[in-house]
């Protein structure tokens, strides 16, 4: 057993016991009765299970869930599909997701959603030419399995996004 403390979403859990063979997703899904972070292939092939680390110096990355122990994210901070909403308003990401009729079953969403808003930071950070944006998107969410074959309408809407504010995420062209 081992003791975990992290942060979720802005808010502090534990420190907790846990198993050192517990995952993060059973950590989240059945510890914490978190179910938006998914489980799909358990291999770390889909990313279905993706969560943000953020890190203190300002980045963040996603990591898959499902192989990846829990006690791996002591002292970490993460943020999950529950977290993009603030005070009930959903992220404009999350509503171009549903303006696109980007996903089905729903069951790969929030993975690509973590993506997207890593992208979104990522680019506010450093914004890239018009002409590399599609690209870009595609790297960004390349990896992120869909069964429901939902790809072009997710990168559709991430780019709507992006174009929506574009003099914060693309370098300006004279
Ligand atoms: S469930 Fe983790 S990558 Fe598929
Ligand atoms: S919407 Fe069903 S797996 Fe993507």
């Amino acid at each position: 057993m081992t003791t975990l403390s992290l942060t979720i979403n802005g808010q502090k859990h534990g420190p907790v016991e846990v198993r050192d063979d517990l995952s993060m997703n059973d950590f989240l899904r059945e510890m914490l009765g978190m179910t938006g972070t998914k489980f799909g292939c358990g291999a770390a092939q889909c990313l279905s299970c993706a969560i943000i680390v953020d890190e203190p110096d300002g980045t963040s990355y996603t990591s898959p869930t499902c192989i990846a122990p829990a006690v791996n994210f002591d002292g970490k901070s993460i943020r999950t599909v529950e977290g993009h909403a603030r005070d009930g308003a959903l992220s404009a990401l999350q509503k171009a997701f549903i303006d696109h009729f980007a996903f089905q079953c729903g069951y790969c969403t929030a993975g690509f959603l973590n993506e997207g808003q890593v992208l979104l930071e990522h680019l506010a950070r450093k914004p890239v030419p018009r002409e590399k944006l599609e690209q870009t998107i595609a790297d960004a969410l390349d990896g992120h399995l869909c069964r429901c074959t939902g790809y072009i309408k997710y990168h559709e809407a991430v780019r709507d996004v992006i174009l929506a504010d574009s003099n914060r995420y693309l370098i300006a062209t004279k």
